[in-house]
């Protein structure tokens, strides 16, 4: 069985679990990013969300990319790692006064606002600072992004967005209120993409919502397609870096942009997914009934997504060359859910292994929590280890 290339030495003495970064390959998947963007004169805003490791931040903002964020918190955080407030895009259906307040006053580039009340609100904060804000209407377009159904939000049922019998409304109300001023269309469908084809009937609702706005004289600086394009969680190590080339390609040629109009994109997980891992110690290897039990000293807490979504992780022991035995790998946890995966084929365990699951540089780290009262796991760089 094929495995990533891991510094096993150095690992022995580290404290497990822990996240490790390749560095290379994150720089690497920045260059192809940038490289196909460059292209066809693409903005793009790393969706914060994914990872906010300061580290990760800090050189994600040294290749110019701007970025995108769903909190103050998540604001604060690329403010401080370098991405300048100009490229900086807030989105988010519930945001508070406090952190309108601390985006106007940053003077970020643009608020994706996702309701009528939102609208307001912003008009109504701005114009107390003596502001004017600089606002995109999220669509919810009603595109099946086919993704699994908890990371799905461009379906009417969603909660994202404008619903686009709202839009009439939203034109009105934008003609009433003077401290905001409409420069954008924002959508986002949905994450893990794997289909991107799914984007074509994105680009044609795009299209279509264009023509009807400037029907009504309602014309755009810029579209942001949001994020969403998936890695390939099966094989890291086969596809390092998604296939970015045909993904822009596809809106290059589907979208019909305006003249001097420039299209945003907001990628999170193709950006950050495969450069990071999980690793953990094997604390002991038991027998149950019918099957072996894997405990490791990683749990739920460090990497939600198999326990939240059935996410696939792929699993390497990098202790261990013997013939693959079946296991089910859990964590330490009082949860049943707390299990990374069953019936999975391992290279023979023993108590001390190390282990590495794979493709967990998005939604990973930024997701643990403290649950058991557990450490937050640390981070640690394939260039500083
Ligand atoms: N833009 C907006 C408005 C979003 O809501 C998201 C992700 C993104 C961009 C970035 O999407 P990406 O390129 O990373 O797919 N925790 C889940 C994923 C939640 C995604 C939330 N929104 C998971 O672990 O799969």
């Amino acid at each position: 069985m094929r495995k990533g290339n891991f510094p096993i030495e150095k690992f022995k003495g580290i404290e497990t679990p822990f996240y490790y970064y390749d560095a290379e390959l994150l720089k690497q998947t920045l260059k192809t990013v940038k490289g196909e963007t460059k292209k066809y004169g693409f903005l793009q805003h790393y969706a914060i969300k994914a990872n906010a490791n300061s580290k990760i931040l800090q050189h994600i903002a040294s290749e110019g990319f701007g970025a995108d964020c769903v909190s103050g918190n998540e604001i604060k955080a690329a403010i401080d790692a370098g991405f300048p407030a100009s490229k900086i895009v807030f989105a988010g259906v519930g945001k508070t006064n406090k952190e309108i307040n601390l985006a106007l006053d940053l003077n970020i580039f643009c608020f994706n606002v996702e309701s009528l009340p939102e609208l307001e609100v912003i008009n109504e904060l701005a114009a107390k600072k003596g502001k004017t804000a600089q606002v995109a209407l999220r669509i919810n377009p009603d595109v099946d992004a086919h993704t699994h159904e908890y990371i799905t939000t461009g379906l009417s049922e969603n909660k994202f967005g404008f619903s686009l019998n709202h839009l009439e409304k939203a034109i009105a109300c934008l003609a009433k209120l003077s401290n905001v001023k409409l420069i954008g269309l924002h959508f986002h469908i949905g994450s893990q993409i794997e289909d991107i084809s799914v984007y074509k009937p994105l680009c044609d609702k795009v299209n279509e919502l264009q023509d009807w706005f400037e029907s009504k004289g309602v014309t755009f600086e810029h579209i942001n397609v949001g994020g969403g394009l998936g890695i390939d969680y099966e094989d890291p190590n086969g596809s390092p870096i998604p296939d970015f080339a045909a993904y822009f390609a596809l809106f290059h040629t589907n979208l019909k942009l305006r003249a001097g109009q420039q299209l945003h994109f907001e990628l999170g997980r193709s950006i950050v997914g495969q450069c990071g891992s999980l690793i953990t110690r094997v604390v002991y290897v038991k027998e149950g009934e019918s099957k072996t039990f894997v405990i490791v000293d990683a749990g739920m807490t460090d990497l939600i997504r198999p326990a939240l979504y059935q996410a696939y992780h792929k699993i390497e022991n990098l202790s261990s060359d013997e013939p693959v035995e079946r296991y089910d790998v859990v964590g330490p946890i009082c949860e049943s859910s707390d299990v990374f995966a069953k019936d999975y084929e391992l290279n023979k365990a023993h108590r001390e292994d190390l282990l590495a699951l794979r493709s967990a540089g998005a939604y990973g780290e930024i997701m643990a929590s403290r649950y058991n009262c557990r450490e937050i796991p640390k981070a640690y760089f394939s260039d500083k280890i």
